[in-house]
């Protein structure tokens, strides 16, 4: 719906734009919709020592060919599991991925947790779990849990055209493994905490989560994922090897499997959201692309690449976030009140408040944001917005780091998305057809 008005208020006076330098260049817009490929890989990185994971030949030389097929194979977004004593190896021979996840450590440090992506991301955060069980293996030793990145499939990179871009928030989890009484509580109580998170960070967006699930639907004892499709995930594989249903029929995979249907405790799973459309095109247990020299496996679990089509909103887009990852002072507020009353608010309450009344045919299509440094973190300070009839509001303090925002053509902005609770940090405009 269209706003009626914006409201913006900064606890010091409206500072007046002047001396602002614009950047103006011819910008490649920002695509509205590609290819995604992805690839989930428990890589058995435990210490010789403690576990073989019935994998033959040396571990850091396995980690080694596992890193150059991750370059070989133009997977998009790895994650891996188990990434523990040999992470070093696997991260210098792939030469392909720009953005990495730095290690938490091998064990009993680490979460054994990593991505490897050709695209950005922004909030990486590691969540250790609330609940292990040593019922059946040692999953206590280390302090195993889940990440959360949004990634941006599109746009995402500032120093670009900020106006468009497209996330997913991306989630790698590595539940508790066994099949004991104690083992299936755990293992509920991590996916529980995944579905929480991602219903308090991820409410929304698009979502991928994926990893070592330890879970098969073949387990009456394993509730804990049919839970997820309920909550409104799909996954992949139960998608495109099963028609969509679910089986309680056990069909176990061979390694490396040489068919698709078969069933691992590898999952991924997805969701859409009105901002961007998630379509998986194509599964495959990829283990015959991780042998050794001689034929032997690399890792006792089967690799899996799912490629997804993604598509930008049709009745919803966004911008680029701009501002810090913090959830503190941000310039006092935006505000937007439709038609029918109705008002919205972020940022707190302090401050002067300016509006600007919408007319009939007015519409908001353009906004600058400038950030600066306060406590050695990055805020927003200032906001102007600019309508299609050329006026404009503004509020806080300009700074020399400012971007600009432009509604798609046919397009206005009709609200914004941004972090933090009681104040907004990082901000990002969202677009809606006129
Ligand atoms: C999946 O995507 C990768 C990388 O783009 C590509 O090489 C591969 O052919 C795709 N696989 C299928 C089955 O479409």
């Amino acid at each position: 719906m269209k706003p009626s008005s914006i409201t913006t208020a900064a606890a010091a006076a409206a500072a007046a734009a002047a001396g602002l330098a614009f950047a103006h260049g011819v910008l490649a817009a920002a695509p509205t919709a590609g290819d995604l490929s992805i690839l989930s890989m428990n890589v058995a990185g435990l210490p010789a020592i403690l576990n073989s994971n019935d994998v033959p030949g040396d571990k850091t030389t396995n980690a080694q060919t596992i890193g150059a097929a991750f370059s070989r194979y133009g997977f998009d977004i790895i994650h891996v599991q188990e990434d523990f004593n040999y992470h070093a190896a696997i991260y210098a021979a792939d030469t392909t991925h720009p953005y990495r996840t730095a290690t938490s450590g091998g064990v009993p440090f680490g979460s054994g947790l990593n991505t490897l992506s050709n695209l950005p991301w922004l909030d990486f955060t590691r969540v250790k779990w609330d609940r292990c069980s040593d019922a059946s293996s040692s999953d206590c030793l280390t302090p195993k849990g889940f990440t959360f990145m949004r990634v941006a499939l599109s746009g995402g990179l500032t120093g670009g055209d900020n106006s468009a871009a497209v996330y997913v928030d991306v989630y790698n989890m590595h539940t508790d493994a066994g099949t004991e009484a104690d083992d299936l509580v755990a293992r509920q109580s991590n996916i529980n905490q995944v579905a929480a998170y991602i219903a308090a960070w991820s409410a929304g967006n698009a979502v991928l989560v994926y990893g070592d699930s330890n879970s098969r639907y073949s387990r009456a004892g394993d509730t804990a994922i049919r839970g997820l499709l309920a909550s409104g995930m799909s996954d992949a594989w139960v998608e495109l090897e099963r028609g969509g249903a679910v089986s309680a029929v056990e069909t176990l995979c061979g390694n490396p499997s040489t068919t698709d249907y078969c069933e691992t405790v590898d999952k991924v799973f997805y969701r859409s959201s009105p901002l961007a459309t998630l379509t998986p095109a194509a599964f495959a247990y990829v283990g015959g692309r991780f042998l050794q020299a001689d034929g032997n496996i690399l890792s006792d679990h089967n690799p899996v690449q799912v490629n997804f089509t993604w598509a930008a909103g049709s009745a919803l887009r966004q911008s680029n976030f701009w501002g810090g990852p913090h959830g503190t002072y941000w310039l006092d507020g935006v505000g937007l009140t439709l038609a029918d009353g109705t008002s919205f608010s972020h940022g707190g309450t302090g401050g002067t408040a300016a509006t600007l009344a919408l007319g009939a045919a007015e519409y908001w299509v353009g906004a600058q944001l400038c950030q600066g440094q306060k406590s050695g973190e990055t805020r927003n300070f200032y906001i102007r917005a600019t309508t299609s009839a050329g006026r404009t509001l503004a509020a806080g303090t300009a700074t020399e780091d400012c971007a600009t925002f432009a509604a798609p053509a046919g397009w206005h902005i009709a609200g914004y998305v941004g972090q933090g609770g009681d104040e907004v940090d990082q901000l990002a405009f969202v677009y809606a057809p006129r």
